[in-house]
C-alpha cells in the first residue's frame, strides 16, 4: 500500500517506489516528522523520538517538562505555543493576538489526487498510481482547520504537499502566513543548492554549506523572478551529480515565494516553502477556505542527476498538459533579434520565405505588431494590428505565411498596459497602483490589475478576437517588468495585502480560459527571458523562453542550471546572430546550433544576412534536429561535464525507448598541447551495442560508460561535437 496508518503506534507511512516518508502522532495530538529517505518497510514505533528538558524552551504541558514544541521535529509548525522556530503559518484574531496551536483530528486516505482549485498543480492520469492523505489538524480556539495534503506518486517516486485552511468558526481570521510545507530534519549536515541569477544570466547554480540561523531564497517582485528560482535542494555533503542523497523542493507557483532553512541550536534543519509572507495576508471570513499552492518534493539516493530526472519525468508527464504535452515541438524562427520593432509586412514576408526554404516550421512575429508601437513606449493593451506596418492585418500576414508552409505564431504581453494606449486612457484605474503615489513605470509600462474580474475579462476578449480571426498556431506570452506600488482599487483596506496573490489567481484563471479555448495553440511563456521559468507557468504553457541572453556560451550555464529541475522540452533555445547582441561574443554557427539543439530549437536572426555556406549549415541543423528532437524532447537527460566547474560542458539524452543516444560536448577555450580526453556516457544498457550513426563505429554500453569515447582534438575556441548512437 502506498499510504497506511497504524492505529496503535500512530504512525503514517507514505511509500513511493524508492522512498519512504514517515510521520507519527505524539501524545495523540501533535504531528511529528520521523523520516524521509530511501525506502524502509517498518520502524519501531516505541523508539523514534527522544525528549529532554532544554533550557529556555518553554513547555506546553506542565506535567511533562521534557516535552517542548521547540525541539519536536514537526510537519507543520504553529506559532507562539513553545515552538520558537520559523513558523509554517500565523493567524491574527479580531483581538489582535496571533497564537496558534494545532491538534490532530482525523485523516483520510484515498486514491488519486484532488485538483487545487484555481491553482496549477501536478495531476494524476490513467497511467499513474497515486494516493492522497489528508490530515485534518484543528486549532480549537480559533476554530481553524488546517488540512495537510500529501500525494504520493508511486512510480514517479515523488511526494507533493499543500495545505488548506478552513475557518469553521464564527470569527473572522486573518492569515498572516500560510506556507505550503515544512519539514524538520534531525541534523543539518547538508549543502544548500539554489538557482540564482539576474536578467540574462538566470538559474546559475550555487552550492553552499548550511549554517546556523535562517537562510532563505525569496522573491518579493510579484513574479517567481530571474533572481531566484522557486526551488532548492539539500545535498548531503558527499552528494555529487551521480551519488549521494539529495532532497529537492520545487514550488508550483509563479509569484512571491519563500524557501527557507533554519538551522537551530540543536542542529536540526527546518525546511519551509510557500507564498512569501512578506506583504501577504488573507482575510478568512467564517465558512471560507484558503488553498496554498503545492510543493513537489523529490528524494534521490543517486545524486543531483537522479533528482533532476525525477522532476523532468514528472513535469513532462504530470504537469504539462494539452495537445503539446506529447507532441514534438516545431522548429521556429522569431523575428525579434532580426528586426526588433523595425519591420513591416514586406520584410516579414521576405524573412519567412527564406525561413521556409531552410526547413523551418513556424514563424513567430514578436513585439511591435499592434497599436502604433514603434518602440517600447506605447500601445501595450491595444491588441489590434499596426495599420501602417501590417496593412492587411495579422490574418492576412498569417495566411500568406501559411501558404509558404510555415505555421504562424504571435507575441503578446497581456498583463501590461502602456500609458500611451487607448486601454489606459479609457481605464486608468485598471493598473496596479495605490492612491497618492506616482505609478512607477518599468520598461515604460504599468501592470494590469489581474485581481479585477473586469480586467481579466477584457484581456480574454481582446486576445480571443485576434486568435479567432487569424490562423495563429503559437503564442509567446511575455511579461517584462516586476511590481511596484502594489495595491488594488478593487480591494478594501484590510485586503490590500491580498493583491499579489489575487493577481496570480487572476492570471491563472485567464491562462486556464485562454488555453482551454485555443487547445491547438502552442503557448510559450516568457518574462524578459526566464523571469518566470517555474512549474506554475509550465502547467498552462508547456515551454518557456529560457533567457533573453542568446549567447551560446552563456546559454551553456543557463541551460545546465535550468536542467537541474526542468526538462529540455520546456526550454526555448535559439540560434542568434554574431557578434551576439547581449555579450558581443562571436561563436561558430555549429557551436550555437549544438547548444540550441539541446532544447527546443529555434532561430532568431536575419536569415537573409547569412552567407550561402551558413544557410546550408542551418538547413542541415534543422534537418538533423527534426531527426533527433524526439530524443531531446522526450528522453532522459544526463549531465556529463559541468560548465560551472570547467572549460567544458557535456550532456546526454537517452530516447524514451532507450534505443537512441545523443551526446553533446562543448569546449569553450582552446588549450595549447591539451591532454587527450575521453567522454564517459551514463545510463546505458551494459550489454547493448551502440553504433555511431555518422561513422558506423560500434561500442558496448559498458565500454561507453566505463572507458568512454575519445573527444576529437579542438584547436579553436568554442568547439562542439554531437554523437548520435543507435542500438543495433
Ligand atoms: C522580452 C522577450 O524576452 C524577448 O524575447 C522579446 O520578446 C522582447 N521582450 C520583446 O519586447
Amino acid at each position: 500500500m502506498t499510504i497506511r496508518f497504524e492505529q496503535d503506534s500512530g504512525l503514517f507511512y507514505l511509500r513511493a517506489h524508492r522512498t519512504s516518508y514517515i510521520m507519527k502522532l505524539v501524545k495523540s495530538k501533535y504531528l511529528a516528522h520521523i523520516y524521509w529517505g530511501e525506502s524502509i518497510r517498518q520502524v519501531n514505533g516505541d523508539n523514534l523520538l527522544r525528549f529532554q528538558a532544554r533550557p529556555f524552551s518553554p513547555v506546553p504541558l506542565s506535567e511533562d517538562p521534557s516535552f517542548s514544541l521547540d525541539t519536536l521535529p514537526q510537519e507543520f509548525a504553529s506559532f507562539g505555543r513553545t515552538d520558537l522556530r520559523f513558523p509554517s503559518f500565523q493567524v491574527e484574531r479580531r483581538d489582535g493576538t496571533r497564537i496558534t496551536d494545532l491538534e490532530y483530528r482525523d485523516h483520510k486516505i484515498y486514491d488519486g489526487k484532488p485538483i487545487l482549485s484555481g491553482l496549477p498543480a501536478t495531476y494524476v492520469d490513467n497511467d499513474s498510481k497515486a494516493q492522497t492523505l489528508e490530515i485534518t489538524m484543528l486549532d480549537p480556539v480559533l476554530q481553524l482547520q488546517v488540512i495537510l495534503q500529501y500525494t504520493v506518486f508511486e512510480r514517479e517516486n515523488v511526494i507533493t504537499r499543500s495545505v488548506r485552511f478552513e475557518n469553521i468558526g464564527k470569527e473572522k481570521l486573518i492569515l498572516l502566513r500560510a506556507l505550503s510545507m515544512s519539514i524538520d530534519f534531525s541534523d543539518s549536515n547538508f549543502d544548500l543548492l539554489r538557482l540564482s541569477g539576474a536578467w540574462g544570466r538566470e538559474r546559475q547554480i550555487e552550492r553552499a554549506s548550511l549554517h546556523s540561523g535562517i537562510q532563505s531564497i525569496e522573491s518579493r517582485r510579484g513574479a517567481s523572478s530571474h533572481q531566484q528560482n522557486p526551488f532548492m535542494a539539500l545535498l548531503r555533503k558527499d552528494a555529487t551529480e551521480d551519488y549521494g542523497e539529495v532532497y529537492g523542493f520545487s514550488f508550483v507557483y509563479s509569484g512571491n515565494f519563500i524557501a527557507a532553512v533554519e538551522v537551530d541550536q540543536y542542529d536540526s534543519a527546518r525546511i519551509s516553502m510557500g507564498i512569501n509572507p512578506f506583504e501577504f495576508s488573507w482575510v478568512l471570513d467564517p465558512g471560507e477556505e484558503f488553498q496554498t499552492p503545492e510543493v513537489v518534493m523529490v528524494y534521490s539516493s543517486n545524486g543531483i542527476g537522479g533528482m533532476s530526472r525525477t522532476y523532468h519525468r514528472l513535469y513532462r508527464e504530470h504537469l504539462s498538459r494539452g495537445r503539446y504535452r506529447d507532441t514534438e515541438r516545431p522548429v521556429l524562427i522569431n523575428n525579434w533579434e532580426a528586426t526588433y520593432f523595425d519591420f513591416d509586412h514586406g520584410q516579414i514576408e521576405d524573412l519567412s520565405s527564406v525561413a521556409s526554404d531552410l526547413g523551418l516550421e513556424l514563424f513567430v512575429l514578436d513585439d511591435g505588431w499592434f497599436g502604433h508601437r514603434e518602440d517600447d513606449t506605447s500601445s501595450l493593451g491595444d491588441w489590434i494590428p499596426h495599420k501602417s506596418k501590417l496593412p492587411i492585418g495579422i490574418d492576412g500576414l498569417a495566411a500568406s505565411i501559411n501558404k509558404k508552409g510555415l505555421a504562424f505564431g504571435l507575441w503578446f504581453e497581456p498583463e501590461m498596459v502602456s500609458v500611451d494606449s487607448n486601454l489606459y486612457r479609457q481605464h486608468p484605474d485598471w493598473c496596479i497602483h495605490v492612491p497618492d503615489r506616482t505609478r512607477s513605470e518599468g520598461r515604460n509600462q504599468l501592470i494590469l490589475d489581474f485581481s479585477k474580474k473586469e480586467v481579466c475579462a477584457e484581456i480574454i476578449r481582446s486576445l480571443s478576437e485576434v486568435l479567432l480571426k487569424a490562423p495563429v498556431s503559437y503564442v509567446k506570452w511575455d511579461m517584462n517588468r516586476n511590481m511596484s506600488e502594489v495595491g488594488s482599487s478593487a480591494l478594501p483596506p484590510e485586503r490590500q495585502r491580498e493583491t499579489y496573490h489575487r493577481y496570480m489567481l487572476g492570471l491563472y484563471q485567464v491562462l486556464e480560459e485562454i488555453t482551454s479555448k485555443f487547445p491547438d495553440i502552442l503557448f510559450e511563456s516568457c518574462s524578459g527571458g526566464g523571469g518566470r521559468f517555474d512549474p506554475g507557468m509550465l502547467y498552462y504553457m508547456p515551454q518557456t523562453w529560457t533567457s533573453d541572453n542568446t549567447d551560446a556560451v552563456s546559454r551553456l550555464r543557463i541551460q545546465y542550471g535550468t536542467s537541474i529541475v526542468y526538462p529540455a522540452v520546456t526550454m526555448g533555445s535559439h540560434v542568434s546572430m554574431v557578434p551576439n547582441h547581449q555579450v558581443g561574443r562571436i561563436t561558430p554557427l555549429e557551436f550555437r546550433g549544438h547548444v540550441a539543439m539541446s532544447g527546443n530549437l529555434g532561430y532568431e536572426l536575419d536569415v537573409q544576412k547569412l552567407s550561402t555556406e551558413e544557410q546550408a549549415m542551418m538547413r542541415e541543423q534543422v534537418s538533423v534536429y527534426k531527426e533527433i528532437r524526439h530524443i531531446v524532447q522526450f528522453g532522459d537527460f544526463y549531465r556529463l561535464r559541468n560548465p560551472f566547474e570547467c572549460n567544458e560542458t557535456a550532456w546526454e539524452f537517452i530516447s524514451e525507448d532507450r534505443t537512441e543516444i545523443l551526446a553533446f560536448y562543448f569546449k569553450e577555450l582552446s588549450e595549447a598541447n591539451p591532454p587527450i580526453r575521453r567522454l564517459k556516457l551514463k545510463g546505458l544498457d551494459v550489454e547493448a551495442r551502440y553504433q555511431v550513426t555518422s561513422t558506423d563505429e560500434m561500442y558496448y554500453g559498458d565500454e561507453l560508460m566505463q572507458l568512454g569515447i575519445f573527444i576529437p582534438p579542438c584547436q579553436q575556441d568554442f568547439k562542439s561535437f554531437m554523437w548520435h548512437f543507435k542500438v543495433v
